[in-house]
């Protein structure tokens, strides 16, 4: 019997919908905690598959999850790439800044097969022991990724990744164009290992005016999907233009994504009739309605059922689980949706 999630991917409209939460795995589950600190430091645990593989399971055994998403972070391919990555307690994550052809020439798209290889065990690992849960892989998008390797650190705006494009175009291209490369060997890789679908994270997609958003954001994801596609046709892909408002439906059509994820600010029925029909729609609760839970929890809840009801949809967030999150009120969601 096929996965639910993935007859929903393949463009079937399944009532009630399947449902996962992006960051489902993380710090608002104690399970997680104590994994955490015997790990020593977060980069460590992404790449220790036995504690990776265990942490990624965690939300699907406690919550009955449709999907499991791969424990990882998408700074383990920049990482991979040569770039440092630091994750400071309360600061977030610091990476030695990429601003001119020197520090470029320092990435190497050689490395990264050898280096992400504990990523792709852990993905095995999972998927052994996945059961009737799919197993969704992710990357981060070329654009989001280039944001935080030009910035060095998390930002509201991304000035210096921005500026970069527009002041030196030729240099930000080759970095967009190096992590392309480097997101379909690693995607690609994945899908080998078993990932099931994957994901691609493109959180500042909403930054760009739309002739940057058409070079930066829908070019990349074309050329990593079409390449998925030759080489694992049948395997779909997400893509998760955030805050990309009415560029989605371009965005969908263009970049050949089988399903679009849609952040919270997104209107279900507004952003169905932008998006061809035979895209799938992922989406899109207020993570601080979780957070709420209660009589809020319940309304915002219904709104997303009904909104995306008649058309394929998988259920989820409009962004990640956030860390003050109680996890009896993901129980309640799960339940909520399961009995619609
Ligand atoms: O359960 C899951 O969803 C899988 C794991 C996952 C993580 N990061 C784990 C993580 C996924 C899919 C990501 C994606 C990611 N990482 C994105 C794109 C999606 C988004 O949320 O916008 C981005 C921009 C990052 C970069 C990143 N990693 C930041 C900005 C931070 C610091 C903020 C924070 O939440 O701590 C991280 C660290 C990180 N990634 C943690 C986790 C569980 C927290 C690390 C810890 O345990 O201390």
């Amino acid at each position: 019997m096929t996965k639910r999630i993935l007859r929903v991917l393949a463009g079937e409209a399944i009532w009630p919908p399947p449902i996962w939460l992006m960051r489902q795995a993380g710090r608002y589950l104690p399970e997680y905690r104590a994994l955490r600190a015997q790990a020593g430091g977060f980069l460590s645990l992404c790449l220790t598959p036995e504690l990776a593989a265990e942490v990624t399971l965690q939300p699907v055994r406690r919550f009955g999850m449709d999907a499991a998403i791969l424990f990882s972070d998408i700074f383990v391919l920049s990482w991979a790439l040569g770039q440092g990555i630091e994750y400071r307690d309360g600061e977030g994550p610091v990476l030695p800044p990429i601003r001119d052809a020197k520090a470029l020439a320092g990435l190497d798209i050689g490395r990264v097969e050898k280096a992400v290889a504990p990523v792709l065990e852990t993905v095995q690992r999972v998927r052994a022991a996945v059961g009737e849960a799919a197993l969704i892989g992710f990357a981060g998008s070329p654009f989001t990724m280039a944001c935080y390797m030009v910035q060095g650190t998390g930002s509201k705006d991304f000035a210096h990744a921005r500026a970069m494009a527009y002041g030196n175009p030729d240099l930000f291209d080759r970095l967009i164009d190096l992590v392309t490369e480097a997101t379909i060997l690693y995607l690609a890789g994945q899908i080998a290992a078993g990932a099931e679908a994957v994901m691609l994270f493109d959180t500042w997609a909403g930054l760009l005016s739309p002739s940057q958003f058409a070079r930066h954001v829908t070019a990349p994801t074309r050329r990593i999907v079409a390449a998925l596609r030759a080489a694992h046709p049948g395997v779909p892909v997400i893509g998760f233009p955030r805050l990309a408002g009415v560029s989605v439906g371009a965005f969908a059509r263009a970049s050949g994504v089988q399903a679009v994820a849609l952040d919270t600010s997104a209107d279900p029925r507004a952003a169905g009739l932008l998006v061809d029909q035979g895209v799938v729609l992922q989406g899109n609760l207020d993570p601080l309605a979780v957070v709420a839970g209660g009589a809020a929890l319940e309304g915002e809840t219904r709104a997303v059922l009904e909104g995306f009801a008649g058309r394929a949809h998988i259920f989820n967030l409009g962004h990640g689980i956030v860390p003050q999150t109680p996890p009896e009120h993901v129980a309640a969601l799960v339940a909520q949706v399961r009995a619609a």
